[in-house]
């Protein structure tokens, strides 16, 4: 193609992706020699009974896949106790926050989340054309409840808040959340995406808020990140709105197999969990004697700050050296900390050996007690 050509064909882009300059290439995916914690995956096989579920829809490769993902739609009905209509699926939750993106927000409009936040939603914002407000409550466990409803988000189509929240770690009391809902007219999406490692959830909210969409993924707790399936729960006219504007067939077989069988089966997850929180607790001690700050975690990750003398993304680079990813935010507020995934026991093993080793041959080495 032509320059002149190509140039015209972009002429004809849409303001808003005009704006977003073209991605690079990319890089290679991590091998498997990478400890990879880093994106908050489970680190762990699926139960034999879902793999076997996966491995029989690929016989049905040649179909398209239900319409409107309807059998899905009913099993985590039931296995959530709402009716049917209050049910959307969908590709990952991140398929359905996009949804609420697209639903909700013109050009010009606003949008509030609850931060540091998820940070993909500033990227679905930006698609739209609308403002993205921050509202800050760094390493506190409450909502900025006042601010949500008086202060600049009041005018925003919609308000953003994970429980737990990622990448804090942080838990907020489902009383809070109630307290937030009840008292705004905006539609309050509640990502309960790390929910299943957390002590509460806020499904007994739905039903009785027409203004409350909670959205699940099997991502984390279900071991699923790579087959993608994840809910949105709220009041049916707006989930019929949402699967109104959805790509037909978003999802794909192995996707609803996999999510029928956990739904079926989310008590063979049981040990799973369990080995995360303990693996959470275990990692959280050996961090702090090895001159950590962690503030306690109700997910499957922790958010460490760094001992002083350097920054997060030089402990992110220190590890990825060793093979170890970890997560880096330049964020204000979180540039002296890393995000770590809680891994198997011998990953997380090769981690803190690793930040042990960082530790003892940094410049302004912190003073060390044992790992615990
Ligand atoms: C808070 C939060 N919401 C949603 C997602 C997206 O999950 P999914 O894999 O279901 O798209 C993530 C993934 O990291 C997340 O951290």
């Amino acid at each position: 193609m032509s320059d002149a050509k190509l140039r015209s064909v972009l002429s004809a882009l849409a303001p808003v992706a005009s704006q977003l300059s073209t991605l690079p290439a990319g890089q290679p995916a991590p091998d498997g020699s990478y400890v990879k914690l880093n994106t908050n995956e489970n680190p762990f096989p699926l139960p034999d009974i879902v793999r076997q579920g996966a491995i029989a829809a690929l016989e049905r490769q040649y179909l398209y896949p239900e319409d409107d993902n309807l059998g899905l739609r009913q099993a985590a009905a039931a296995s959530y106790g709402v009716p049917t209509d209050h049910v959307i699926a969908g590709n990952g939750s991140s398929e359905l926050l996009g949804l609420v993106y697209r639903a909700f927000l013109a050009p010009g409009d606003s949008v509030a989340m609850v931060s540091p936040g998820f940070t993909f939603n500033r990227k679905l914002a930006l698609l739209q054309g609308a403002q993205f407000l921050e509202i800050g409550c760094l390493d506190v466990d409450s909502l900025p409840t006042e601010e949500l409803l008086h202060g600049p988000a009041r005018k925003a189509k919609f308000i953003l808040l994970a429980n737990p929240n990622n990448p804090t770690g942080t838990f907020v009391p489902v009383k809070d959340i109630e307290h937030l809902v009840a008292e705004s007219d905006r539609l309050v999406v509640l990502d309960e995406a790390y929910v299943d490692f957390a002590p509460d959830n806020g499904l007994r909210l739905v039903g009785r808020y027409p203004n409350l969409l909670i959205l699940r993924t099997f991502s984390k707790s279900y071991a699923a990140a790579g087959i993608r399936v994840g809910f949105g729960l709220g009041h049916p006219e707006l989930i019929g709105r949402l699967r109104n504007i959805q790509n037909v067939f978003s999802m794909n077989v192995i996707g609803h197999a996999v999510g029928l069988s956990v739904l079926a089966h989310r008590d063979a997850y049981e040990e799973n969990h369990r080995h995360i929180r303990d693996e959470r607790e275990r990692v959280t001690t050996a961090l702090s004697h090895l001159g950590f700050a962690v503030a306690p975690s109700h997910a499957n990750f922790l958010l460490a700050r760094v001992p002083a003398g350097h920054d997060g993304r030089w402990w992110q680079a220190a590890l990825e050296d060793r093979k170890i990813l970890v997560a880096f935010f330049p964020d204000k507020g979180l540039e002296d900390r890393i995000r770590v995934s809680i891994g198997t026991r011998a990953q997380m093993d090769t981690f803190l050996a690793a930040v042990s080793d960082i530790a003892r041959s940094a410049p302004f080495a912190p003073r060390l007690t044992s790992i615990g």
